[in-house]
């Protein structure tokens, strides 16, 4: 399980961050854990304890996340990328803090790689699972994303004002190649809870969808 933000680095005490907190990654991690898994958690800086059975690995920049990912993945049977990965960094961090000079700044920035396609890209990929937070236009861009990064499912969510992001609560829609289901919203935990529970389940069938093939 991929869990937190990731934070890319300007100079020695500047980064660019995000407002994930963390905590629907950690309560996927300690629901999988409950429920009889092994579970890595490759977390980015958060301020949240690891779940109780759980192994952690604390990474920083989506580069290090990568490498920490991929580094377990080929022996995973699951993959659960709840991580809000930054799509960009900056392309030459400064060594020394950046001074005002009285004209505009600008960063040049270059895209991250995109953890779930290096994953998927592996001969012997396990089970992918994505998140999508979205602002608008919630199943559409979901299911366009499930198609795009060949995920096996997607648990998307709208962002709100109350809702995902630095929330204890959040609304989960599942969506899957041949379907989908509204988990609705409730306590993070709660949610985690089901999301494994449909998880397991989806994941078996695929098991014994290739036993049968
Ligand atoms: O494209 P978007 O960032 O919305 O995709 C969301 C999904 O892709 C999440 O599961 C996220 O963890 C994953 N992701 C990734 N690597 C990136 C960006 C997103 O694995 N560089």
């Amino acid at each position: 399980v991929s869990a937190g933000p990731t934070y890319e680095d300007i100079d020695p005490v500047r980064f660019i961050g995000n407002r994930s907190s963390g905590r629907m990654g950690f309560a996927v991690a300690e629901a999988a854990a409950q429920a009889g898994a092994k579970v890595t958690l490759i977390s980015g800086p958060v301020n949240l304890p690891t779940p109780h059975g759980v192994d952690r690995v604390n990474v920083r920049s989506a580069r290090q996340m990568c490498d920490a990912v991929l580094a377990v993945s080929g022996r995973s049977d699951i993959f659960i990328s709840a991580a809000a990965v930054g799509d960009y960094r900056v392309e030459a961090r400064s060594p020394t803090k950046l001074k005002k000079t009285g004209k505009p700044l600008s960063l040049e920035l270059i895209q991250n790689p995109d953890i779930l396609a290096e994953v998927a890209a592996l001969p012997k990929r396990p089970f992918l699972v994505g998140f999508a937070a979205e602002t608008k236009d919630v199943e559409r861009y979901a299911r366009d994303k499930l198609e795009r990064k060949k995920l096996d499912m997607i648990a998307a969510n709208l962002v709100g004002t109350d809702l995902g992001f630095e929330s204890s609560e959040n609304a989960l829609l599942l969506l899957w190649q041949e379907g989908s289901e509204d988990l609705g919203q409730a306590d993070k935990k709660v949610l985690a809870r089901a999301l494994v529970e449909r998880i397991a389940s989806r994941f078996h069938t695929s098991i014994d969808k290739v036993a049968t093939e």
